[in-house]
């Protein structure tokens, strides 16, 4: 017998529903999927580490640095790819008027995908802030 597909819409709408009333996967309808736990506790001390004295504690910027929670660094505007080349090259000044990003020694792609996961993490659960310079 083929099932009609709408049934199967059905069922996915059914396990998402579920996967969220258990509260794990408190989620600000950014469409970013849940990240690795385990990749994401490893990330944090690392984004703590080298990414927060610009990028702020709670990712939302300093006199330094951009918010990466601003909806500049959505996944389809910033990809993953993104992250890797500035850490690895730097970043010019483009976007804001904070200068440019120096490039970040000392990290390893596994641990450059550990910072992602972390940023993405909490992009999900707390959303994206407006485009605001300054
Ligand atoms: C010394 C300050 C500083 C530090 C430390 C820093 N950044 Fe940045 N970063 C900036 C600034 C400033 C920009 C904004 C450049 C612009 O678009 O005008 C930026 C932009 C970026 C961007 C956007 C790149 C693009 O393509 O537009 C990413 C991704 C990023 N930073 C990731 C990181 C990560 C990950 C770390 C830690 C490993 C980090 N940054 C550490 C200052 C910093």
């Amino acid at each position: 017998m083929r099932v009609p597909p709408v049934c199967l819409l059905v069922v996915l709408v059914a396990v998402t529903l579920a996967a969220c009333s258990d509260g794990s996967a408190d989620d600000a309808g950014t469409g970013i999927p849940a990240q690795d736990p385990e990749l994401v506790a490893a990330g944090e001390p690392l984004y703590q580490q080298h990414c927060a004295s610009c990028h702020g504690s709670d990712l939302r910027g300093t006199d330094q640095g951009p918010s990466h929670l601003s909806v500049v660094y959505e996944p389809n505007h910033h990809g993953d790819a993104a992250f890797y080349l500035a850490v690895r090259n730097g970043v010019p000044q483009h976007h804001w008027p904070f200068g440019d990003m120096a490039a970040i020694e000392g990290l390893s792609d596994p641990e450059i995908e550990r910072i992602v996961a972390y940023v993405r993490e909490q992009q999900r659960i707390n959303g994206f802030e407006p485009h605001q310079t300054g």
